[in-house]
């Protein structure tokens, strides 16, 4: 009898402290992961666009073929709040590597090979518009290090860093 005592006492506590938890569970207030609402891919059926729609953002294939002289910046480049805005943007997205003078001596840029372009060069205030949207957007083709950052700034963004880094002008000789 006494062998048996033992067990007998362990399996009343394991019920016990199972039933505990049990009750604890099934009054937890939280919501719990499985039971909320999950959609596996491709469990709903992808939505297909209705007829005689055309996209008017997403655009991003456009953009790159686009030839540069035909891609003009939907934004007022003359509008001081546009190249506010464009500034904040630089300096997350560009300052690191053009630097805060805009003249290429950002900490990150220093190892690249070219190193990155002075902004404020005849050659960069010379381009257009179009031009600096696709360097800055996809990269400059060849050997260029310039990152290609169409997935990673919005459309209207990189439209508000153009005309900031075009409100710049060319830098005066020292
Ligand atoms: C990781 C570093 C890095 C970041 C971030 C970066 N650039 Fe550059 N950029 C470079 C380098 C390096 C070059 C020069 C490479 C070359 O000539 O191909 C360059 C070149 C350029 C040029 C010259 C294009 C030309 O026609 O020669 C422009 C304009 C430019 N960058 C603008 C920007 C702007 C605006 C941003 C932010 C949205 C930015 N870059 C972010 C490294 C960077």
């Amino acid at each position: 009898m006494k062998k048996l005592l033992i067990p007998a006492i362990l399996l009343v506590v394991v019920t016990v402290v199972y039933h505990l938890l049990m009750t604890y569970d099934n009054n937890f207030p939280y919501g719990r992961m499985r039971e909320t609402p999950a959609v596996r891919p491709y469990e709903k059926p992808i939505l297909v666009m209705e007829a005689g729609l055309v996209p008017v953002g997403g655009g991003e294939a456009l953009f790159r073929a686009a030839s540069p002289d035909a891609l003009k910046s939907p934004l007022d480049a003359g509008d001081p709040g546009v190249v506010e805005a464009g500034k904040k943007l630089y300096l997350t997205y560009c300052q690191q590597c053009h630097g805060k003078a805009y003249d290429g001596n950002g900490t990150v840029g220093q190892s690249f090979a070219p190193l990155p372009t002075d902004l404020m060069s005849p050659h960069v205030q010379s381009e257009s518009e179009g031009q600096l949207f696709q360097h800055i957007s996809y990269g400059i083709g060849g050997s260029g290090r310039q990152p290609a950052l169409a997935t990673t700034i919005q459309v209207m963004d990189r439209w508000r860093i153009v005309a900031f880094v075009r409100s710049l002008g060319v830098r005066p000789p020292s």
